[in-house]
């Protein structure tokens, strides 16, 4: 059997470790062949990929990015389609796919599993905004260097008695922002599922002042600000007027400032989290799901994405993990408050 494995959409810590984890039981224990497509769906449209064996594989486990480039470029075009798709992997030998990706990527998967083409997903996502498993790797990386980043900013902060607003990427849930908040001790966690009054944050803020020196904001970069929706947007055009993802840190801590009279700063960590080695718990858990995609395709589950529940690595069907996401249900950002009243 010939596997193709491809990488689709933002990049993650954790990805090199999951294709060696799916190429050392594919090709050396399971017998297959197996090719990886280059940057994406890019690699399957014009066909270019590199064969996946062992020594393809060796030592890329600790490495960042993947080796395969990543892309987000789309199949599902009127060029291309299902059916461009099916007639590529046809004219390439191709009898199965396993496809590496957040939400974008495993509703293509579920789309062309739909439509016959044996597909496999393997989730990955710094966000952990993909349903169906408990955890996403690349997560846990992610969450490590904005955790350290918000220890750093603690000791400039509380020197200067400053506020400090850190920025972490979440687009459409806060699962950085809540743990690494969480994890660092930041007094005000703000997140894309929960707006927030600006009366609120900097009475927060002013309560954290009087109590503890600096008070300390995460903000995940899809947070709005109640009734402010237009503002921040306008703040956030870049230089071509487009909307701009990654411009709350910025815009809430002047007004912060203005409100409170506290001097502020913002810090957006921006792709430093989605870079460089992956933690032990994301090699593990990709490693895992590299195993878990292998056996699935031997076993013939197409249609299924790999998914950690509890402990346990186990098959699900992909319609279960697409078309809705992984948000901070409301008890989890409740319990941040419960620690500060
Ligand atoms: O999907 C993961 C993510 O990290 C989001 O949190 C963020 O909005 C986005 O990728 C940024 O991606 P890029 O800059 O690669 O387009």
């Amino acid at each position: 059997m010939r596997i193709g494995v491809l990488v689709s959409g933002g990049d993650c810590p954790g990805l090199n470790a999951a294709i060696r984890g799916a190429v050392l039981r594919g090709v050396d224990v399971l017998g297959f062949e197996m090719i990886g497509f280059m940057d994406g769906w890019r690699g399957v449209i014009e066909g270019e990929w590199i064969p996946l064996d062992r020594a393809a594989v060796r030592g890329i486990s600790p490495l960042g990015g993947t080796i395969l480039g990543t892309s987000r470029v789309s199949p599902l075009t009127p060029e291309v389609g299902v059916e461009g798709i099916r007639a590529k992997l046809a004219e390439y030998g191709v009898d199965g796919l396993i496809t590496i990706g957040g939400n974008g990527t495993q509703t293509v998967a579920r789309i062309l599993s739909d439509a016959g083409i044996p597909t496999i997903g393997l989730p990955k996502t710094i966000d952990n905004d993909l349903a169906g498993t408990d955890y996403t790797f690349g997560f846990d990386t992610a969450v490590s260097i904005a955790t350290e980043a918000i220890d750093r900013l603690r000791t400039t902060g509380e020197s200067h008695r400053r506020c400090m607003v850190l920025e972490v990427m979440g687009r459409d849930a806060g699962w950085i922002a809540l743990h690494a908040g969480m994890a660092g001790g930041a007094q005000v966690i703000l997140l894309p599922e929960y707006s927030e009054s600006l009366d609120q944050v900097c009475a927060w803020v002013e309560s954290v002042r009087d109590r503890d020196r600096a008070p300390l904001v995460v903000v995940a970069e899809g947070f709005k600000l109640e009734g402010m929706e237009h503002e921040v947007t306008r703040a956030g055009l870049d230089g071509f007027g487009r909307p701009r993802l990654g411009g709350i840190g910025e815009v809430l801590a002047p007004l912060i400032e203005e409100r409170t009279g506290m001097e502020s700063r913002a810090t957006v960590l921006g792709h430093v989290q989605r870079g460089g080695v992956p933690t032990a718990f994301d090699r593990v858990l990709a490693t895992r799901a590299g195993i878990a995609a292998a056996d699935a395709a031997a076993a013939g589950e197409w249609g299924t994405m790999a998914a950690l529940h509890g402990t346990r690595l186990e098959m699900v069907p992909l319609a279960e993990a697409v078309g809705r996401l992984n948000t901070v249900p409301e008890d989890r950002y409740e319990e941040v408050r419960r620690l500060f009243g």
